[in-house]
Order: structure tokens, then sequence, then C-alpha cells
């Protein structure tokens, strides 16, 4: 049996925009010559996925995560390179590739609005060809894991935006896919919602064996179900491998925010490194090296706070650092 999943080889997408010239004459001179603009969004990217695997990537906005989905699930054509998905080439669209994956889009819903998810697993299950007894099983199955007992006969639009995804979730599950394909699935989604998004996705990858690649923001994300990370910008791949190795070798800092429930003046911070980046009389916000966190941690607590939340640094910061430093013996970058 194959144990590679997904294969790509110097994969790129380059796309075509049309651009217009400013105002009516603009447009006027437009009918006659049309400027497009070349943008590489996906360049010459080699990526190997195994069966099982929960892969994360990241990378800044316009890095082109959505571009290789799109791609890897066949929505869009590459340009150049090769690619192969369960052995197959995903943009031939072949029914028998479509029953195997499932893609969920933080920010597209595949759902029907008007429709219950009862109905829509239905019509799910007949798209899929889904045998009855497999449907029932995964039915109950997600139904109990999701909680979501008391969602299925109301009607999509009605649904919060967790609780929608908690949805799209199951609606993406229901023909049991080899490959799950995440494009930030916690977008907009409050601190509870998204645990719990992560603890289904840590589930289903370990129990049912589905690999998984999922894109986010949120590094927590990645920290919390990723083992390994792909990390791209503008159209490179420049990390891939082990997660705990990214955030070891390029992650310098943590942000600390603290809030107070009555106004508090300047606080007399101690810890080393710690630097005071907002200041407001119920907020304050520090920046300090991941050594001193715990230090700075234990320090704040002695001021008698409301909340204390830990932030990752951002992903641009991250991005910044390996530039700088370069790859070293962290991954495999290329
Ligand atoms: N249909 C399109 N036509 C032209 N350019 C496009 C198209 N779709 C995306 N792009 C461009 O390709 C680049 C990559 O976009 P993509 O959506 O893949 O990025 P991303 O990594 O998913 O970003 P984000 O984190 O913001 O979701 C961007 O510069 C974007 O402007
Ligand atoms: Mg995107």
């Amino acid at each position: 049996m194959n144990d590679i999943m997904i294969k790509t080889e110097r994969l790129t997408k380059t796309y075509r925009r049309y651009r217009k010239k400013e105002g009516v004459l603009g447009s006027i001179a437009s009918l006659w010559k049309r400027d497009y603009e070349e943008k590489i969004a996906v360049n010459q990217i080699d990526l190997s996925v195994g069966r099982g695997e929960f892969v994360g990537m990241i990378g800044p906005n316009g890095a082109g995560k959505t571009t290789l989905i799109k791609m890897l699930t066949g929505i869009i054509a590459p340009t150049e390179g090769d690619i192969d998905v369960m052995g197959y080439y995903p943009n031939d669209l072949k029914n028998e590739f479509k029953k195997q994956y499932a893609v969920v889009m933080g920010q597209k819903s595949q759902l029907f609005f008007e429709l219950t998810v009862n109905d829509t697993l239905h019509l799910f299950k007949e798209i899929y060809e889904i045998p009855e007894d497999a449907f029932q099983k995964n039915k109950s199955y997600f139904t109990e894991l999701f909680d979501v007992r008391e969602l299925m006969d109301v009607q999509v639009r009605t649904l919060s935006l967790g609780e929608r995804m908690k949805m799209e979730l199951m609606v993406s599950l229901i023909h049991n896919p080899k490959i799950l394909f995440l494009d930030e699935p916690t977008i907009g989604l409050d601190a509870v919602a998204s645990m719990q998004i992560r603890s289904f996705l840590k589930i289903i990858n370990e129990e049912n064996g589905t690999a998984i690649l999922l894109t986010s923001h949120y590094m927590e994300d990645i920290r919390t179900l990723c083992k390994r990370t792909v990390v791209i910008n503008r159209g490179v791949k420049i990390y891939d491998g082990a997660t705990d190795g990214l955030f070891e070798g390029y992650q310098k800092n943590k942000r600390i925010a603290v809030t107070f429930a009555l106004p508090v003046g300047n606080l007399d911070i101690k810890t080393p490194t710690a630097v005071l980046m907002e200041n407001t009389p119920y907020k304050k916000i520090y920046k300090v090296s991941k050594q001193s966190a715990n230090i700075l941690l234990a320090e704040l607590m002695g001021h008698g706070p409301k909340d204390i939340v830990t932030e990752e640094e951002e992903i641009g910061t991250i991005v910044e650092r390996i530039y700088q430093e370069g790859g070293g013996c962290l991954g495999k970058i290329s």
C-alpha cells in the first residue's frame, strides 16, 4: 500500500489578473488594450504528506496557502509542476477522487443555509453514495462527538459561527475521507469554540487516521495539533519540519496581556526583557523573552489581575526570523 497521500513537485500557480487603468479614460483605453499582471501565488513547491499525518501550514496573508489547497483539491489547475493526491490529478475531478477527501474553508460555507443539517447530510449521502449502515454509524458517531443532537433539525442559517463550524466538519466527514483539508477552520471563533474544534480534529486524526492539512493564522492551532509545519512566504516554502523545532528555533518572545478589574497606574515590573507595549488603566501588554515569560507571569499575578493571556508571536515575526537566521539544522529548509 502506498503511504504517500499527497505529492507535489515544483508545483506552481501563476494567476493572471486584469489591471484597469484609472478613471473613465482608462476604462475606454482598456477596451483596446488590456493590461495584465502576472502573480506567482505558489512557486515551485515540493510537498509530501503521508497517511494519517497532521500537517500545519502557515504564512502571512497572500502567501499562497489557499491557492495550494485549491490545487490539491482540484478547484483550480496548476500552471506548472506535478501533483498527485492519492493517485489522482486533482483537477480531473474524478468522482472516485472526490469521494476520498474533504475540504472545509472557514470563510466559505459548503452548507445550504435554508436546509437543516439532517437534510444536508442526506443530500451528501446521495452525492457520495454512502451505504445506509455506514451513513447511520457515522451520523450518530459525529452527533455524539460534536454534541449537536439538538441542532440537527434547525435551519443552517440560524446557527452561530461555532455551531456552524461543527456542522461543516460533520458534513465533510460523513463519507470517511482519507484526507481533510482545512483552510482556517477557527477563524472568528472564540477561545472556547476553537478549543472544541481543535479537540475534534485531534480525535478525527488519531482515531480515524484521517490525514489533515491545516492552515491557520492562530499559532495555538498549529502548536497544539500539528507535529509538522510548513511555512510559506510569497509562494515559496521556507520551512518544512518539526513544529517544535520551528517554535524553539525561531520564536524568541511571547506577548502577555494582563487586565484588571479596577484601574491600575504604572506597574514597576522587574522581570528582565519585559517591555511594556500597551499601557491603559485596565490593560497592559508586555513583550517578553520566551525564557522569562514564566517569571513575568508570576510577577503579574502578584498585582491581583482579573485575567492574564499569553499569546504566541505573530507569523510575520517568525517568518522574518527564518530569513534572518537561515534554516540551519532545524527542519528541512528548501
Ligand atoms: N483569482 C485570483 N486571481 C489573481 N490573483 C489571485 C487570485 N487568488 C489569489 N490571488 C493572489 O495570489 C496570492 C496568494 O493568495 P492566497 O489566497 O493563496 O493567499 P493565502 O496564503 O491563502 O492568504 P491569506 O492568509 O490571506 O488567506 C495573493 O497575492 C492573491 O492576491
Ligand atoms: Mg487563505
